[in-house]
């Protein structure tokens, strides 16, 4: 069709009207490509700059644990109330039905039970199973310390060198299974820094009490907590809010989640903290309130 040259005229900006130029809010993701950055957006909001990410993916070492023994029931009702799941492709295409809108956070190593040495990891999922399964981004163990830390490190980088021509993001999951080394701020630094050297796009590791504002500052990918074992739920939510303070970009929290009393209220009042900056004491009451089954006014 030939062009009509009487068209209205494409209007140029305003001489002296600068074009806006808009940075990335993702911590150490400026330089990545648009989809690298739009699958970190489906991950960390927009708005808050921080993410909530549930953590499901336990059974891939240890069976069907207390909270996830049938995840079609007991975690349906949470899906929309996270940013992110993250689980094993099997739990993804049994258990979650595929109108989930939010984002998949795909575990992608694996190998021992918890009745051998957890550490001797290797990569479980093919890439074109990640580009399959829509995968926001692929979370990959980093034993840092370990028996088989080398191994998993090699993981990590390999699935870094086969992710980001796909442009998915890999999250590097921190973890030790030797037991002499202090579970400390100065370990989680250089578990943490380490995975951000080999290509890891965030971490995922455990808040220390003392220090982790040094894990953070000295990270520069975003770093996300895990919850670790169930603890009363104000204090899980005052662990999230204190490491949110300490420069945390969010949580991926597991058994806090669905093990507490209340998963749904739970959820609500951790999304409260995570992306209202709410106070430990005042989310703890919006989990009571919603766990009696009223909804708390002003
Ligand atoms: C660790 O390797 C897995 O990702 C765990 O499933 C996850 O970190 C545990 O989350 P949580 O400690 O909050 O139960």
């Amino acid at each position: 069709m030939a062009g009509n040259l009487d068209a209205p005229e494409a209007q140029t900006p305003k001489a002296g009207h600068p074009e806006e130029h808009t940075g990335f809010y993702v911590k150490g993701a400026e330089s990545l490509d648009w989809g690298m950055k739009n699958r970190l957006a489906r991950i960390f909001n927009p708005k808050s700059r921080k993410a909530l990410m549930m953590a499901i993916d336990h059974g891939y070492f240890e069976g069907p644990i207390a909270g996830l023994e049938q995840v079609d029931l007991s975690v349906a009702p949470l899906l929309s109330h996270v940013d992110a799941l993250m689980l094993t492709r099997g739990m993804l295409r049994t258990s979650v039905p595929p109108w989930f809108r939010q984002s998949v956070v795909l575990r992608a190593s694996a190998g021992p039970s918890i009745l051998k040495e957890l550490s001797n990891e290797h990569l479980a999922v093919d890439i074109q199973e990640a580009i399959r399964l829509n995968a926001a981004a692929l979370a990959v163990g980093a034993f840092i310390g370990s028996e088989f830390e080398t191994q998993t490190v090699l993981n990590l980088t390999r699935m870094v060198d086969l992710a980001s021509p796909n442009g998915i993001p890999v999250l590097a999951v921190t973890a030790t299974t030797d037991e002499d080394t202090p579970h400390d701020a100065k370990y989680f630094r250089m578990a943490c820094r380490i995975c951000a050297e080999l290509g890891a796009q965030f971490v995922k590791t455990y808040y220390v009490a003392q220090g982790f504002e040094t894990v953070t500052s000295s990270c520069p990918i975003p770093v996300v907590i895990a919850g670790g074992g169930k603890v009363p739920e104000l204090e899980a939510l005052t662990m999230a809010h204190r490491a949110l303070g300490e420069g945390a970009a969010g949580v991926d929290m597991g058994r806090n989640i669905f093990q507490s009393e209340a998963p749904l209220a739970f959820v609500r009042a951790l999304r409260a903290v995570v992306h209202d900056g709410e106070p430990p004491a005042s989310a703890y009451k919006l989990y009571c309130s919603l766990k009696e089954g009223h909804t708390p006014q002003g």
